[in-house]
């Protein structure tokens, strides 16, 4: 086999069989197909697509390059949940409590932010001493114990779709559905879950731009979750602004803990209880989604869910006093307040920008290197449908760094105004099972 001809056969619009798909992708590995080989493929795959079961392969492929979670110790339906990726979206913070509460066990893996979006493993680190590295006995006792844990992606979890995630960043070929679709599903099924939750995110903030390709991602993934006899369940909810007001890390640990305490914004306090519901109802704890919804809901009117939370925080080794006293979670040394730079209606803001802020302000990583600054971030005074005066502050930027100039006038950019009050979106469009 020759990897040219199968560039040359997708170029033209040929589906791959199974054994094409396995070349290419243990060649990548093994480094026997080069970058410039592979960008080409990536290309082709952009434009012409893949059939279902040239996905489900491209997926099976990317699990078989490493290690499988063994998650059979852990009693009960382990049921996992993922988003496609978001600005200030904290719901992973906010559901394994909400889930855990229900008795239904979240033994739960999660990713570092890169560029300008964050990663929930990040703002868990940002409580003082809270350990996102535990051992394969410590987790699978805790899930056990606890019905919760929550750890980093081992390192050698999907390494095929790790190597070329990172070519596709720099070859623009992540807006891709097959390419997305294999990429999150790969990782879910190597870390073990019975049950798969997915948030595919549509909008400004997300790689889905419009609802109707949001759709196409939910219900390819949806698909190879069920080929792959796995439950699937998809929603599609709204990235066109932020979820929330804050993105960053601490800040965002803040606001998850008031939506745990049920003073949280409207958009993601249902977007948490929309997941975590899907999730319960996988789980077994309940006979369908509108009884899970008013449990949880009551979970969280009671405090259950904040007690269950500051619980996870402990068994984790972490300062649980936070959540009474959120100022002991990281303060950055420096507060500005950004003035509306037009006035009538806030009509959009663009999440993309508001995430890049909060990378220019520190926190977050242009390179997987860097080392990020858990004060730093933005706090959204105002959102869509708000109405402002020039003298009005519309964001605070949180930052340690002298030089904050490029984070204002980027946060600038990312408002729109008008003079007619938008419609409000709707924060669930649609939800595939
Ligand atoms: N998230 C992933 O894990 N992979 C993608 O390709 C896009 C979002």
């Amino acid at each position: 086999m020759r990897m040219v001809d199968l560039i040359q056969k997708k170029k033209r619009g040929e589906a791959l069989n199974t054994n094409e798909i396995s070349y290419i992708v243990q060649g990548y590995v093994n480094n026997e197909i080069p970058d410039y080989q592979m960008s080409a493929f990536l290309m082709a795959v952009y434009f012409k697509g893949m059939n279902k079961r040239e996905i489900a392969d491209l997926t099976l492929s990317f699990v078989d390059s490493g290690d499988r979670n063994d998650l059979s110790a852990i009693q009960g339906i382990k049921v996992d949940k993922h988003s496609s990726g978001g600005v200030g979206d904290k719901l992973s913070l906010v559901i394994i409590p909400l889930v855990a509460s229900a008795g239904v066990p979240v033994a739960k893996m999660s990713g570092r932010g890169l560029g300008h979006t964050g990663g929930t493993i990040d703002k868990l680190e940002s409580i003082q001493g809270f350990k996102t590295e535990l051992d394969r006995e410590t987790f699978v006792n805790n899930v056990n114990k606890y019905n919760m844990a929550i750890v980093g992606q081992s390192s050698n979890l999907t390494p095929a779709d790790k190597k070329i995630y990172a070519l596709r960043d720099v070859t623009a070929t992540v807006d891709s559905i097959p390419l997305i679709a294999s990429s999150i599903m790969s990782k879910k099924i190597a870390s073990g879950a019975d049950c798969i939750v997915l948030d595919v995110k549509v909008g400004s903030g997300a790689f889905m731009k419009s609802v109707p390709e949001a759709i196409e991602l939910a219900e390819t993934m949806v698909e190879i979750g069920k080929s792959l006899n796995r439950k699937t369940i998809a929603v599609v909810t709204d990235m066109s602004q932020p979820l929330g007001h804050e993105v960053g890390n601490a800040n965002e640990v803040k606001e998850a803990i008031e939506i745990l305490k049920g003073q949280g914004a409207d958009d993601e306090t249902t977007i948490a209880l929309t997941l975590a519901s899907y999730m319960t109802v996988l789980g077994g704890a309940f006979k369908d989604f509108d009884a899970a919804y008013s449990e949880l809901s009551h979970v969280i009117n009671s405090g259950r869910a904040v007690e269950t939370f500051k619980e996870l925080i402990e068994i984790q080794g972490g300062n649980s006093k936070v959540v009474d006293e959120p100022m002991l979670l990281p303060q950055s040394g420096c507060h500005i307040e950004v003035k509306a730079p037009g006035k009538g209606y806030v009509s959009a803001i663009d999440a993309e920008k508001i995430g890049v802020t909060a990378m220019l302000l520190g926190a977050g990583r242009k390179k997987k290197e860097d080392v990020i600054d858990f004060s730093a971030g933005v706090t959204m005074v105002k959102k869509v449908g708000d109405k402002v005066s020039s003298e009005d502050t519309i964001c605070i930027l949180h930052t340690n760094l002298k030089d904050y100039q490029e984070a204002v006038e980027m946060v600038k950019q990312a408002y729109s105004f008008s003079n007619i009050k938008p419609k409000p979106s709707k924060y669930v469009y649609e939800v595939i099972q």
